[in-house]
């Protein structure tokens, strides 16, 4: 068998982990999921939900991962019990659909860098037009695919730790800086109080399910990325304290993704009262929601899920409109902007490609280049009805209707629904059921307790335990099933 890599130690594994969770889920998807579950009461959820369920199941892969040196499917193959090896494969599958999605969102973002140095702002106007020119969109997508590749290709240390070494600190000046400059902005209060005002009357089924989701794909959960990236890390290290560190970097950066898009939009909403007035006159919902509800401020106005502003195109199609009311370094901040959120879906397009590779380096005994090679190509294929479902193809654009919706959702949307928002919270109650009841929480514990001196008989070994054996597996299970019946057949359990 071809010699497995290893990070060169514990800060090139935390940098690459962090680089995986850290990515498109937190600066383009956070943002919006807290625009549309009502603000702060989203962020509450989400919090909670990160370290009271998530870090136990990180805990979870990566002590899996470790024990065996093996990829998700080897994994369980190494353990003795060759029957669960189906929770693996699941997760490479969820893993390659969700590359292929991912590389077309991540090739938007990396083509508005060229939109913003032109000075295209307009371009937020268009952005279906944007998003159906395929020409231009497969070449950003290819050029995105074969970054992910050239990295991958180079191994493990000299390529993954490389990589994220270079780009996680990067990235943290980048966004930090944004931050400071959105919070100088006339008007920017206002979206830092939509941001930290919780409203609990806001909670419903939705709200919850959403946050958990959010959870689990920002912090690259339940398809076994952090078994193999786990499977690359030192018997010498800390389990437990790395995996704290890593998400803390998760959530903390996706807390300050709010902190610069809130106060960049209340900006933009300030200086464009107009923009509100238009929006109520053309939207009959909102106008009611509006009379209604005599004290809302413009910026709640504009986020309303039904003035269609805090969704998808959140990014894309509003913050330009605030970049160019910036003046004269608005296609400077913009074209950074956007840099940020290439380098930050790269990190995580990176360890997307490496479960997969890993597999099939693994357990088919192919050489690491040709498997990255064969992978991409294949996963850059499975994404080409998502790249048409963004407008160029009606079919993948108006792909399916799910039980009970108004609306039809596009290929790329129904893709993230399945292998994201439904496999990984499945993969995550299956990977600590198997944990806990198969593979035995002694041998969890066991694993864990290795170069974590003072680990054993501690409260947060004994909470993990807790976690891994009942809390994850009820909440992960019902969650599930909520998300299932909500999404695919319009059954709102709560409310
Ligand atoms: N965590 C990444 C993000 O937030 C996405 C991801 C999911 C990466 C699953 C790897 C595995 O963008």
């Amino acid at each position: 068998m071809a010699v497995r890599g290893q990070f060169s130690n514990r800060l090139g594994f935390i940098m690459a982990a962090a680089g995986s969770a850290v990515g498109l889920g937190n600066i383009w998807k956070f943002p919006f999921e807290v625009g549309q579950g009502g603000g702060a009461v989203f962020v509450v959820m989400y919090l909670i939900f990160c370290f009271l369920l998530c870090l136990p199941v990180m805990v979870t892969e990566i002590a899996i991962g470790r024990k065996t040196q093996r990829n998700p499917v080897g994994a369980f193959n190494a353990l003795g019990y060759k029957k669960w090896n189906f929770v693996g494969k699941l997760g490479i599958i969820s893993g390659i659909l969700i590359l292929s999605f991912y590389n077309v969102v991540a090739a938007w973002a990396f083509g508005y860098v060229f939109e913003m140095v032109m000075g295209n702002f307009d371009i937020g106007n268009h952005f279906t037009a944007y998003t159906s020119d395929i020409f231009k969109i497969s070449i950003y997508a290819v050029v995105f695919m074969v970054a992910t590749a050239y990295i991958v290709s180079q191994g493990v240390s000299k390529g993954i730790e490389r990589a994220t070494k270079i780009m996680m600190p990067t990235l943290i000046v980048i966004i930090l800086f944004l931050v400071i400059y959105s919070l100088t902005k006339e008007g920017s209060l206002e979206g830092l109080k939509f941001y930290f005002q919780p409203d609990f009357s806001e909670i419903n089924g939705k709200v919850i399910y959403g946050a958990l989701g959010q959870a689990f794909f920002s912090l690259s959960l339940g398809m076994g990325a952090l078994i193999t990236y786990g499977s690359y890390f030192s018997k010498k290290d800390n389990i437990t304290t790395s995996a704290s560190i890593i998400t803390l970097m998760d959530v903390g950066i996706a807390l300050i993704a709010g902190l610069m898009m809130f106060p960049f939009v209340s900006f933009m909403v300030h200086n464009n009262p107009q923009l509100i007035s238009s929006l109520i006159e053309s939207k009959a919902d909102v106008a009611a929601i509006v009379a209604a509800n005599p004290g809302m401020s413009n910026l709640e106005i504009f986020l309303l899920p039904e003035a269609g502003n805090s969704g998808a195109g959140l990014i894309f199609a509003t913050l330009p409109t605030a970049f160019e009311s910036m003046g004269a370094f608005g296609n400077v901040l913009g074209a950074i902007f956007f840099l940020l959120l290439s380098f930050a879906a790269l990190t995580s397009t990176v360890s997307l490609l490496e479960v997969p590779v890993a597999y099939v380096v693994d357990e088919k005994g192919y050489k690491r280049s040709r498997a990255v090679w064969l992978m991409a190509g294949i996963i850059f294929l499975i994404g080409i009805p998502s790249m048409l479902s963004g407008g160029y193809s009606a079919f993948f654009s108006d792909f399916i209707t799910y039980y009970h919706a108004e609306k039809s959702t596009g290929f790329l949307s129904f893709i993230s629904d399945t292998a994201s928002d439904t496999f990984l919270p499945l993969g995550g109650f299956l990977i600590t059921v198997f944990a806990a009841y198969v593979w035995k929480k002694e041998n969890l514990q066991a694993e864990l307790a290795i170069g974590a001196p003072g680990f054993e008989g501690s409260l947060v070994s004994k909470y993990i335990s807790f976690a891994v054996t009942v809390l994850c597996p009820l909440i992960l299970g019902l969650i599930f099933v909520l998300t299932v019946l909500g999404k695919f057949f319009g059954v709102e359990v709560f409310g």
